[in-house]
């Protein structure tokens, strides 16, 4: 079965096809980044417009990728939310067109459920159920997962999402935006144990709190302005957050696995790319024996094949959208 995938959550414009819910013949990602860069996050006007102007040309490239026509499309899974309304309305208006022109089924993917799924885009997909947890640009979740539809909130963020708390911190060093992938880069050079910053879960709950380290962050590098500004003392501030917001997010995990009796972890969304956050978790995975399951690089950030993937398992459950479907914040 061949579905047609289609996401423009946020500022990538995407489109894939993808065979029996695992399958990619391809995936197709255009990202207004660029655009957005200045402004220092990113601003929905621009991502809309951006959605508008490239999502036929997305959509055809990724059918000519995967070597088929409009035609050999079985359904279309679009990502209804959470997300920026412009954005995501234009991705819906285009998948109802075309469910509605080329009678086939369309089906409503939700984003976060579509990030967990493509760590399992696979064929030794984990059984049912398994924590879940999304760690990206706007959400910090642990998930009890036990289906593809029944997803129960063990834990979020209070305030900032960690992939914000990235981007923030990336703003307050002058290091551009997105802040992730660059903080990433620099903290492995720096010390990790250089400042003593803390983030803790809050109230020993499952819940997570990033605003206090990114003030924290703001404070110090005011006060030590002169000294750490210099190239080595940024790579040590960029180590010294990122260990202390990873560690929370690696505890709170075994956390709620230890709770609820729970051997498997499956992780997605923008953060789940860091390279720190992977070793960690794959020494406590090896130290505490249990399974892990993160996505394929490719996969990290947002892109439709996870939302075609999803949307396959979806529709083999018989779940379908009508079309007056509408977004979801
Ligand atoms: O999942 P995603 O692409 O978009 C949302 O649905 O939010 O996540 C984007 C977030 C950004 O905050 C970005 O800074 C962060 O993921 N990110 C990273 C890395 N790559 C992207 N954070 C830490 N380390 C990375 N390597
Ligand atoms: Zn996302």
């Amino acid at each position: 079965m061949l579905i047609l995938g289609i996401e423009t959550s946020c500022d990538e414009t995407s489109a894939s096809i993808v065979k029996d819910g695992i399958d990619i013949l391809s995936n197709v990602i255009s990202s207004s980044l660029k655009y957005h860069k200045k402004f220092g996050g990113v601003v929905p006007e621009i991502a809309t417009r951006h959605h508008v102007e490239n999502i036929d040309k997305v959509i055809n490239r990724s059918l000519y990728d995967a070597g088929i026509k409009t035609g050999d499309i079985d359904a279309v899974a679009v990502t209804d939310g959470p997300g920026l309304v412009g954005s995501l309305l234009t991705g819906i208006s285009c998948a109802k067109a075309m469910s509605y022109s080329l009678d086939k089924p369309l089906i409503a993917v939700d984003h976060l459920k579509a990030h967990i799924y493509s760590a399992i885009m696979i064929k030794d997909a984990p059984h049912f159920p398994f924590i879940g947890l999304i760690i990206s640009g706007g959400h910090t979740r642990l998930y009890m997962v036990k289906d593809f539809d029944s997803f129960e909130l063990l834990g979020d963020t209070v305030d900032d999402a960690v992939g914000e708390a990235y981007d923030k911190v990336a703003k307050i060093l002058g290091l551009g935006y997105p802040g992730g992938p660059v903080i990433d880069r620099l903290a492995k050079k720096g010390n990790p144990n250089a400042i003593k910053f803390t983030c803790k879960a809050v109230n020993g709950t499952l819940d997570f709190s990033f605003s206090g380290i990114k003030t924290a962050v703001l404070y110090h590098t005011r006060t030590q302005r002169r000294r750490d500004t210099k190239a080595q003392g940024i790579k040590d501030i960029c180590a010294s957050f990122q260990e202390a917001a990873l560690k929370v997010i690696v505890e709170n995990s075994i956390k709620a696995m230890d709770k609820y009796k729970i051997k498997t972890l499956v992780i997605g969304g923008g953060v789940s790319a860091n390279s720190r956050f992977r070793e960690m978790m794959q020494r406590e995975a090896k130290y505490k024996d249990f399974k892990l399951y993160f996505p394929p690089m490719s996969l990290c950030s947002d892109n439709a094949a996870m939302t075609a993937g999803l949307g396959y398992k979806l529709y083999k459950k018989g779940i379908k959208a009508q079309l007056d479907m509408t977004v979801r914040v």
